[in-house]
Parts: C-alpha cells; structure tokens; sequence
C-alpha cells in the first residue's frame, strides 16, 4: 500500500496538472460573454486567455483571439505582434485593427464606448494578438528572471506558445497561418518565421526522421509594417527621407553626403558629425511617428509647435485619417531608430530610454482606462493588478538584448523556401522610413517581377508597390504614418486582405 502512495500521487498529480491546462484553455472558458463599454451583438465570437508556455517558473502569455466575421473555417489565421521591445499588442487592437472603435469616456479614467470598426482585420482573417515576451501588457512570468530576454529567446517562446495555441484551438490548424506585426516586430516577426519554418522542415524528410515537433503549423507567410530590419540600412534610411520630404536642404545634403560618404548609421569623422547635428536641428519639433502630424511635448497634449503649424493646410490635411475616431497624439521623442538604429546588444524600451515612467511619445488614455478597468479585466479573463501590475502600452518590465544580428538573412532564408512576405511602410514615418525598407528589400538581389506601380484603394492611388521573385513584396502606403492600419484603415484592409488571399495588390 504504502509502495503505491507515490505512483498514486504522481498519477493524481499529472491528473491535476490536466485538468488545470483543460480549464485554464478549453476555448469554452476562454470565451468572452460581454464586453464593458459595447453594448451591441459582436459579428464573431471573441476568445482570451493565458498559455502557460513554461510551467516551472509560471510564465504566461496572453492572448486575445477574435474570430473571422466572414468564414471562421477557411480564412487565414493570423498571429499579431506590436513591437516596442516592450509594447503590447492591445496597441494593435484598440488603436489600429482590432474589431472596436474606442471613444475616450467623458472624465478622465471614465469606462471608453466601443463601436464596431468596419476596417477590421477580422473582417478577413481570424487574428490572434498576442502580448510577448513575458512581462508586456498581461503577460507575465512568476519568476522575474524571465523579464531580462532577447530576440533568440522571444522567438522560441512565442513558438512554444504557438504550438500550445493550436492545441487548444485545433479546428484553425488547417487554415493558412500568418505572422504579421510593426516597428520592433520587424524583429520579432522573421525570428518567429524562421522557428516555424523549422518546426515544419521536417515535411520533406523520410517519415522516420521526422522529429516530434506538433503540430504541425500550416504556416505560409508574413509581414512587417514599418519594421526594424537591419542596423546599416534602416541608420541610413534618415537622411535621404528628409531630403526627398523637403525637410532639409539640398545644400546640407550635398554636405552631409560627401561628408559621410552615405555612411550615417556609424559616423566616423567629426565633419560628419557636426553634419547629422544640423540634420537633427531641421527634424527638430517634427512628430517622427508621422511628419505631417502636429506634434505633442507632454502629456498634457496641449502644445501644437509652431514647427507643425507652418505646415500649409493641403499639407496637414494629408495626414489625416479617415477613422472615425482621432489618431492618437504623440509627442516628439527622440529616439531609436532616429539617429540611434537598434544595434546588437540591450535594445532600450521608451520608458527605459527617456527615463520615465510615462509612455512617451503616445496619449494611450483609451486603451490604459479600459484595460486597467476591473470589470474589464474580468470579462477578457486578463489577471487583476494584484497579480499582473497595471497595463501599459509600453513597459520597462523587460531588459531586452537584440541578439538576432541583421533580419535580412532570415528573409532571404525565409523566402527562398516559399513562405511569402509582404513589407510595408507607412511613407510619411521618420521612426522606420520607407527609404531603409524600400533599399534593404532591394539589396537582397531578387529579380523585379512586378516593377515600382502605384496601388489603388476606394478608386484612389493609395501607394506604391514592387514585386519581387520569391513572392517578396514591398509597399508603401501614401501618407501614413508608423502604425498604417492607424492612420489609413481603409487601404490597409485593402492591401491585406488581397495580399492573405494571394491576388496582386
Ligand atoms: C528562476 O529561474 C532561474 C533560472 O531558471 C532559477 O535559477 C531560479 O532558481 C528561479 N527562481 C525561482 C524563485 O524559482
Ligand atoms: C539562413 O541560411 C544561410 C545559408 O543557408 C545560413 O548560413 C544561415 O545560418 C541561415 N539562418 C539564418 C537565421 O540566417
Ligand atoms: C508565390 O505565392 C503563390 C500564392 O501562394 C504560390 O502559388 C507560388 O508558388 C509562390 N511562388 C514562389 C516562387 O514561392
């Protein structure tokens, strides 16, 4: 009897832990009922919850999964990531493509009304927003060593925590799968890929060879808006954006050219230096997330500088979105990648770089007064401040290292195994400019099989494009700003749902 006790307890211990994972995931439990804040019928049911991804030291990710409103059981499933390193993707979903409209409640703190986003990506996808790594937004890990991390060590959990995913929800498994995601995703987003990609190799080998890595993902592409790619190219990208907007004159370029011989990401003589300050001195004042966007000193988000308002009226008007609500303000920051690309090693979070405790840069009033409402934490199955701490756009949590190198090998091998990818850049963005993307998908030697076109979109040219071989497609969106969905919701459905469904843009 007493010989048994331990098998026993092991057994019992293993039945627990089963049904801790069937209770703590079964999509039953992680269906959402009711929304604080909308009042309407949802188009598609909405699912959230956490994913142990390491049961030792409690680390969880969170997730929140909305449904396609159009045919949940063909339509692409869609993993999305905000960047940041440290941002959460609730940026994604309250303020660029999420399925609500958040209009800011009356007083300060009050609940936000929700209204149902007809730009949705889950229009045409099933999407998943995920907060990564441990420690953003409401994911978390009990044991805080966790929160120092990278980009090798973010990519490898977020597979793992793919794999449990489609555990949970194994009905999406045969769908096509995505990962998309913007800014720092840009790292994120290839070192993901290339996880998958390697989880899933094994296809081509002999069935005996085959490693246990399941399931399988029916993984065909990606993209990246406005992404951190490559520390020469996206350092470089700066000048000749400002020059071709009109931001610097031809006498500085000519100056700052020769000077640095093209080299601005790692400057190496004083000439050149003294050249970029001048450079920094014109960008001064502007909103480097959208140029044409008045710009923000402080959270009081009072102040229009007088930079912005001698921008002609036709010229701000460029810059406004057809979203039914605001854009955010932001507020100048300056900051990585502006004269300081992400470059091997810690990669600073906002709060950590200007030394605050505010998100900088940004008023995220809407989406912080509803996520850090109580009743809304409990209807999206998000832990209480007691356990998770506040939500934020943004946290200091993490101590993150970039210690992927360059993205553009992780394209090329990402591509030339068939996985489509589709990069785009919001042209009026001076965080990420269109120049390093635009130069960097150039660089990797593809034959051109769609030439430089513009796109259209509501009958409208929305943008540019040029097709690559290997279905690597660059494009930029006209008069956007970082965050594309944000500023153009119409043209982004547009160009995504006909990229996902693999028709020319
Ligand atoms: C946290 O994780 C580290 C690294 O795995 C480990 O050495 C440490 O013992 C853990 N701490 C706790 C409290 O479990
Ligand atoms: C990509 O492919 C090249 C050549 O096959 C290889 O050297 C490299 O290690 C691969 N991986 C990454 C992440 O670039
Ligand atoms: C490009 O994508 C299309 C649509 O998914 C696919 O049919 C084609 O085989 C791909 N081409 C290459 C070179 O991978």
């Amino acid at each position: 009897m007493a010989k048994n006790t331990p098998m026993l307890h092991k057994l019992l211990l293993s039945l627990f832990f089963a049904f801790v994972v069937l209770t703590e995931s079964a999509p039953e439990t992680a269906l959402i009922s009711q929304i604080p804040g909308f009042t309407g019928t949802l188009p598609s049911k909405h699912y959230s919850g956490y994913v142990t991804i390491d049961e030792d030291h409690g680390k969880k990710l969170f997730y929140y999964f909305v449904v396609s409103e159009q045919t949940p059981s063909k339509d692409p499933v869609v993993l999305w990531l905000n960047g940041g390193p440290g941002c959460s993707s609730f940026d994604g979903f309250v303020y660029e493509h999420g399925p609500f409209n958040f209009e800011a409640g009356k007083t300060q703190g009050s609940l936000p009304t929700l209204h149902l986003n007809k730009y949705s990506w889950s229009k045409v996808s099933n999407i998943i927003y995920l907060d990564s790594p441990a420690g953003v937004g409401f994911s978390y890990s009990k044991n805080t060593t966790d929160y120092k991390t990278g980009d090798l060590k973010t990519a490898s959990d977020t597979h793992t925590f793919l794999l449990k995913w489609f555990e949970i929800y194994p009905e999406f498994l045969s769908n096509p799968f995505f990962i998309a995601g913007e800014s720092y995703a840009g790292v994120y987003v290839p070192t993901l890929a290339y996880e998958v990609m390697k989880g899933i190799s094994f296809l081509n080998l002999p069935q005996e060879l085959m490693p246990a890595i399941k399931p399988i993902l029916n993984f065909k592409g990606y993209m990246v808006g406005n992404g951190v790619t490559d520390e020469e190219f996206d350092g470089n990208a700066l000048v000749p954006f400002a020059h071709g907007m009109g931001l610097i004159s031809d006498d500085l370029f000519e100056e700052v050219t020769s000077e640095c011989q093209g080299n601005y990401y790692n400057p190496l003589a004083d000439s050149c230096e003294s050249r970029l300050a001048k450079v920094d001195e014109d960008l001064e004042g502007l909103n480097i997330y959208d140029i044409l966007e008045p710009c923000y000193h402080n959270t009081d988000a009072r102040e229009i500088t007088s930079g912005n308002m001698r921008l002609p009226a036709s010229f701000r008007k460029l810059g406004e979105t057809d979203k039914p609500l605001a854009v955010r303000k932001r507020m100048f920051g300056r900051a990585w990648p502006f004269r300081a690309p992400v470059r091997d090693g810690i990669v600073p979070t906002w709060p950590q770089l200007l030394n605050s405790n505010d998100v900088p840069c940004t008023d995220d009033e809407v989406a912080t007064s509803w996520l850090n409402n109580e009743a809304v934490r409990k209807a999206i199955h998000a832990e209480l401040e007691s356990v998770v701490g506040s939500w934020d756009l943004c946290t200091d949590k993490i101590l993150f290292f970039h210690d992927a190198g360059s993205m553009i090998t992780y394209h090329k091998n990402l591509t030339s195994r068939g996985f489509r990818a589709l990069i785009f850049s919001g042209d009026h963005d001076m965080c990420v400019p269109y120049t390093g993307s635009q130069a960097w998908t150039r660089s990797v030697g593809y034959k051109i099989v769609d030439e430089w076109r513009p796109w259209t979109s509501n009958g409208q040219v929305a943008g540019y494009t040029q097709g690559y071989e290997n279905n690597l497609t660059f494009l930029t969106v006209k008069g956007s700003g970082h965050t594309v969905p944000e500023y153009k919701p119409q043209e982004a459905l547009d160009f995504y749902s006909r990229w996902l469904a693999g028709k020319p843009i």
